[in-house]
């Protein structure tokens, strides 16, 4: 596409409706972000302890629309004269949520005539790492490690991304938050359980390391870690995990000896990819790469392969539009998606 340079400012505007937050941002070409603005759905969620898609799809139904004023106002934008285009994630996620926000991101585009972009939801969180960053992040070995995803890529640019291995089950993010439900944390757990682990001792409980030694693979499982856990607090019968009744200190070793078990697969399997991949820079994003050891660990890793590592800011770690900036890299080769496209929720692995 050729920018029109009469344009006195080339904005894009970016929309992210994939799970339980909502999110838009403006982000011009150099890819300064002039706005950007997150409305999580805890208060929706909390009470279930997990994120319930028909509350959430409702809850971005309510939201999108003030979001994007928002960050219009903020930015003080003229849509007309200074949006180049409008991107939105259609892919992977929550079929209703990613509905929402593609709705809305067409009718934006009718109503100004702009161009729609469309966005893979986990590359964008590789791309979280180039935002801030003159030189390309590609190529890269790529690690998604979110809610919905623990994906291995080989990127060799922004539009060629070779999967790798992933979960076989859940994610780590899920896993996280499913044994914070077991120590009694409020949602969203995996933060929480990050902060409580601070206290605890990494030793206390001998955890399994599901296909941590298997070298055939890249390919991981975090299941049975979870089961693991369970079945350590509670037995194997069917008792409520509300009746346990344990001490802080053993809360804490507990949270303490997951973390570390689901963090040696994960650095393990980054090992092994840098390793088979020879790649020579290590780009990780999603809602895990936010925690503290996990960072120190990948940062101790790289620095024994002698690779490159760059790791999303915390903020940009957790759903946000302004990842939505890799939609600069497809407007660029006139990557543009018709009105008439559909979401892909379904890519829980791979792409
Ligand atoms: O990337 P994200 O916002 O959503 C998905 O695309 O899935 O990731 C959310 C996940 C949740 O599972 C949350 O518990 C986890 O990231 N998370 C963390 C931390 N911060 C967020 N897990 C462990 N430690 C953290 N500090
Ligand atoms: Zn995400």
């Amino acid at each position: 596409m050729t920018l029109d340079s009469s344009m006195p400012r080339q904005l894009l505007l970016t929309i992210e409706t994939t799970c339980d937050e909502t999110a838009a941002a403006i982000i011009d070409r150099e890819k300064t972000v002039l706005a950007s603005c997150v409305a999580s759905q805890q208060q929706v969620h909390e009470r279930f302890h997990g994120v319930v898609p028909e509350l959430a799809a409702r809850a971005h139904l309510e939201r999108i629309l003030p979001i994007v004023e928002n960050v219009l106002v903020e930015a003080k934008v003229q849509p007309e004269s200074e949006i180049v285009a409008v991107a939105v994630a259609t892919e992977p996620g929550l079929p209703g949520c990613l509905l929402v926000g593609l709705a809305a991101a067409k009718a934006l585009c009718v109503a100004w005539n702009k161009p729609l972009v469309a966005i893979n939801h986990v590359h964008a969180h590789i791309y979280a790492c180039q935002l801030g960053r003159s030189e390309t992040i590609f190529p890269c070995l790529g690690f998604v490690v979110s809610g919905g995803h623990t994906n291995l890529y080989r990127c060799e640019s922004s539009d060629q991304w070779h999967y790798l291995g992933g979960t076989i089950d859940d994610a780590v993010g899920e896993a996280f938050d499913k044994v914070a439900v077991m120590l009694g944390l409020p949602y969203p757990g995996g933060p929480e359980l990050s902060r409580l682990a601070e206290h605890g001792d990494d030793k206390a409980m001998d955890l399994p390391r599901p296909m941590l030694n298997d070298r055939s693979t890249l390919n991981m499982s975090f299941s049975g870690l979870k089961t693991a856990v369970r079945y350590q607090l509670v037995g194997t019968g069917k008792q409520d995990f509300s009746t346990i009744i344990a001490s802080a200190e053993k809360k804490a070793n507990v949270a303490a000896s997951f973390q570390r078990a689901a963090i040696d697969c994960l650095i393990g399997k980054a090992d092994l990819a840098l390793q088979l991949s020879g790649l020579r820079r290590l780009c990780v994003g999603g809602g895990v790469a936010a925690n503290r050891l996990f960072r120190e660990k990948l940062r101790d890793l790289t620095n024994g392969h002698k690779v490159e590592l760059l790791i999303a800011p915390p903020e940009l770690c957790t759903d946000n539009a302004v990842m939505g900036a890799i939609a600069w890299e497809k407007i660029v080769r006139a990557e543009f998606a018709p009105l008439s496209i559909d979401v892909q929720p379904g890519l829980l692995r791979g792409v």
